[in-house]
């Protein structure tokens, strides 16, 4: 079988392209049904993309490189296709987009903008080469080998994070047979773990939740740090592992707004005779408040010195802990890495290999922050591959 266009990956990325390449464009998944992440995203209301979508909140080996698809397909165009759709939508925090239904209903957009291109689920892709003028690629569709020739190959397989959703290396390995070079790929956007003394200390307080700054590779994140079981999960978190490198301290400041230790300064010569953590558990989660308080601190408030109070507010500042690791692709919302930008257009996403290939959406080191981004690239690129095929 020929076609012009065949798609590797029924993603976001993925029907994103096959919407905009033209016709005969065949798109292919080993699952069962497209677009598996969208319908999981956003506690199933995916957060589909965010207003404040800047070239600085992506990660990439070349910071410049996502600026061309993310200016030319906006957050705005996105909208724009949502509601054009009739999907009913809302802002949450931090400019976040949420459907107020389900996110199926992104899947079915996308399914209706492809038209008239064919989707092939639970087809596994065995072989690909290239024979000078087009792709010759042999999958296994019904148990039945197929073999389709192709004049473009879009990888759009994603990266490595959840394997048990099904995501595979398969784009990296397809990149690097055809000349590419990989960007090193880990896990992003993912909970950290930590082991012995301070593990025990973080489990002491697992649930309790807090607004925090976190800091980490220079980058400060202010949103809700989680307490764990295997040590601290939440958005800030989730967010400063993507710039974490093994083996670095986080930074934690549990008193963002800074206004602490006038407030306790304040409260000493209201009402004294109550013990510090009474005063702090008015600024903090109870729990929270009772272990941060250093041994040796007078019982009163009214018996705190000045250093004392400066001593106790530094240390809720500024607490510095070492992760072990982090929860790895098992639980990571996205895999940093992938196939190099150097070998790829900025404009079409089209190898500068071997023309004719591209690749778009997660498997291209390209990852944003937590909070509609990920999509954003997902869409922006998928666009810029499918409006040069
Ligand atoms: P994606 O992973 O979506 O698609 C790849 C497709 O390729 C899949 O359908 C897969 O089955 C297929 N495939 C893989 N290997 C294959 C093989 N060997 N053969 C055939 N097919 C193969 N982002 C965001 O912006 N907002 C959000 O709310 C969330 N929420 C969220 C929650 C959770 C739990 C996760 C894990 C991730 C998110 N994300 C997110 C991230 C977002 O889901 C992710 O960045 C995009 O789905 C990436 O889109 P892609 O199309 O590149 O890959």
């Amino acid at each position: 079988m020929d076609v012009r266009t065949l798609v590797l990956g029924a993603g976001a990325a993925g029907m994103m392209c096959a919407a905009h390449a033209g016709s005969d464009v065949l798109i292919v998944d080993h699952a069962k049904a497209p677009g598996e992440k969208i319908r999981i995203s956003g506690g199933g209301r995916c957060n589909f993309t965010n207003m404040g979508v800047e070239p600085e909140r992506f990660l990439s080996r070349n910071p410049h490189f996502a600026k061309s698809a993310l200016t030319r397909y906006t957050q705005w165009d996105f909208l724009g296709l949502v509601q054009k759709h009739g999907i009913a939508w809302h802002e949450k925090t931090l400019g976040q987009l949420f459907c107020d239904g389900k996110a199926t209903q992104i899947i079915e957009m996308l399914r209706a903008e492809m038209g008239n291109a064919r989707l092939w689920l639970s087809t596994s892709v065995d072989e690909v080469t290239h024979d000078g003028a087009r792709f010759r690629v042999r999958l296994t569709r019904e148990g039945r080998t197929v073999e389709v020739t192709a004049h473009n190959l879009v990888l759009a397989t994603g990266g490595l994070s959840i394997p048990k959703m099904g995501a595979t290396g398969l784009a990296y390995r397809i990149a690097r047979q055809f000349g590419h070079v990989l960007v090193e790929t880990r896990p992003g956007l993912v909970p950290f773990t930590f082991s012995g003394a301070v593990l025990e200390r973080l489990q002491a307080l697992a649930g309790v939740a807090t607004p925090a700054r976190i800091s980490a590779g220079g980058t400060a994140f202010d949103e809700a740090l989680l307490f764990t079981h295997r040590g601290l999960s939440g958005p800030a978190v989730l967010q400063a592992s993507s710039y974490w490198t093994e083996g670095e301290a986080v930074a934690l400041d549990l008193d963002p707004r800074g206004t602490l230790l006038e407030a306790l300064k304040a409260a000493r010569s209201r009402e004294g005779r109550k013990a510090p953590a009474t005063h702090l558990a008015a600024h903090l989660p109870q729990r929270l408040a009772g272990a941060l308080i250093p041994d040796g601190v007078p019982s009163r408030l009214a018996d705190c010195s000045d250093a004392v109070l400066e001593g106790i507010v530094g240390g809720i500042r500024e607490w510095r802990l070492t992760p072990a690791g982090t929860e790895g692709y098992r639980t990571a919302e996205v895999t940093l890495g992938g196939i190099g930008t150097e070998g790829l257009s900025s404009k079409t996403m089209e190898s500068r290999h071997l023309p004719g290939l591209f690749a778009i959406g997660e498997a291209v080191d390209v990852t944003g922050w937590l909070g509609g981004y990920n999509f954003q690239w997902a869409w922006s690129s998928g666009w810029a591959a499918g409006t040069a095929i």
